[in-house]
């Protein structure tokens, strides 16, 4: 099978995947991602969300479809920081895996349940007072509003390529060894449009093929009738993730540490790879690529660090909850702004 099937079998298959098994983001989970830093990213994404809403004449019903949205711990961040447009907000966290969704129902109230295909419709399109939130596997068309996705693009299932430098290509197929796995090399053709970002990498050299990514914003777009797709995640062009030494840019994780071999042992380590924005580039060029780091910045992640420490200053000799969370503001900002790690994922934006 092709490496993108067996990554989506590792990661997804009802039984054995990584996610509808165990995996799963946070502290206690296999690998921290911004929302489960603390309730400061939420609270910023809050801020991003007014903004769009305001931009959008302050409609009535404002639609945030958040794919990938793991236990929901971003949800409720955003439910806490209580942002304006949460009288009107209908927040649909799209999970493909039961086993996350069934984590939603926690501490969020507002929330509705786990809707099917035709519950979700009716959900994006009532009426009634927000902040209203729900789960489900499927997403609307449709929307005014805002697509949300972080670190969903790395996990979509992908294809390993390279090619000669004469506009030939081959993959990297998954077949049985003796006592496992292996990797076997086969000639492939890529999709026409992404030929010539693929070509731009050093022949010779893996690469990612992330043509479910793309697919996934192509879908994203459509969704959307007014408002914006927001991805963010760790992202670089496909030739300086194929310059990576040793395919650095195939990635397992489990239990807070970088796992094994991704053929290894499936279903007990997460997969993942740089996210490749030339490639998504070729479904529509982003309105806006920034850094996560400029990305908070420019939403007050500074000044809500300084509230917090004048907060705590004002409470540290008899501290109560809100002083220890004003508190854990400090280290929060510097793990979302870190060089080299959080501050350096991208944010992409696609207005609609
Ligand atoms: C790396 S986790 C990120 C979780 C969360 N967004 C965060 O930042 O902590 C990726 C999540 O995307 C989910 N996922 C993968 N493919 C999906 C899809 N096509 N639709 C919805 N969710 C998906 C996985 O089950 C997993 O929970």
């Amino acid at each position: 099978m092709s490496f993108a099937q067996y990554m989506d079998i590792a990661l997804y298959d009802e039984s054995i995947g990584f996610y509808a098994t165990n995996g799963r983001a946070g502290r206690r989970g296999d690998f921290l991602t911004s929302p489960e830093v603390g309730p400061l990213f939420g609270a910023l994404l809050a801020r991003r969300l007014d903004e769009e809403w305001f931009a959008l004449g302050s409609p009535d019903t404002f639609v945030v479809v958040e794919f990938g949205a793991g236990p929901g711990t971003l949800a409720r961040s955003i439910a806490f920081a209580a942002p304006e447009c949460a009288r009107a907000l209908r927040y649909l966290m799209v999970e493909r895996s039961a086993e996350q969704r069934a984590a939603h129902a926690d501490h969020l109230e507002g929330w509705l349940g786990d809707l099917d295909a035709a519950g979700v419709d009716s959900f994006v399109r009532g009426v009634g007072p927000g902040p209203q939130f729900a789960s489900s596997p499927n997403a609307p068309y449709g929307i005014t509003g805002v697509v949300l996705a972080n670190e969903l693009l790395d996990n979509l299932a992908f294809d390993i390529v390279r090619h000669d430098g004469a506009g030939n290509f081959e993959r990297l197929d998954v077949g049985h060894a003796e006592d496992g796995l292996e990797f076997v090399v086969v000639p492939t053709e890529v999709p026409t449009p992404l030929e010539s970002v693929l070509s731009s990498a050093a022949p010779g050299e893996w690469m990612p093929l992330q043509v479910h990514a793309t697919q996934w914003l192509a879908a994203a777009i459509d969704r959307v009738d007014r408002g914006v797709v927001i991805a963010i995640d760790y992202g670089a062009t496909t030739a300086e993730i194929a310059a990576r030494p040793e395919m650095g840019w195939l990635r397992t994780f489990a239990g807070q540490e970088r796992g094994g071999h991704p053929l290894d042992d499936p279903g007990t380590c997460d997969i993942t790879t740089d996210v490749a924005v030339d490639q998504l580039g070729t479904i529509a060029r982003p309105s806006v690529l920034t850094t996560q780091r400029q990305f908070l910045e420019r939403l007050g992640i500074v000044q809500l660090v300084e509230e917090g420490r004048q907060v705590w200053a004002e409470k540290a000799s008899a501290p109560d909850v809100a002083a220890l969370r004003a508190r854990s503001r400090i280290g929060e900002a510097e793990a979302l702004l870190e060089p080299g790690g959080l501050g350096d994922f991208v944010v992409l934006e696609w207005t609609v």
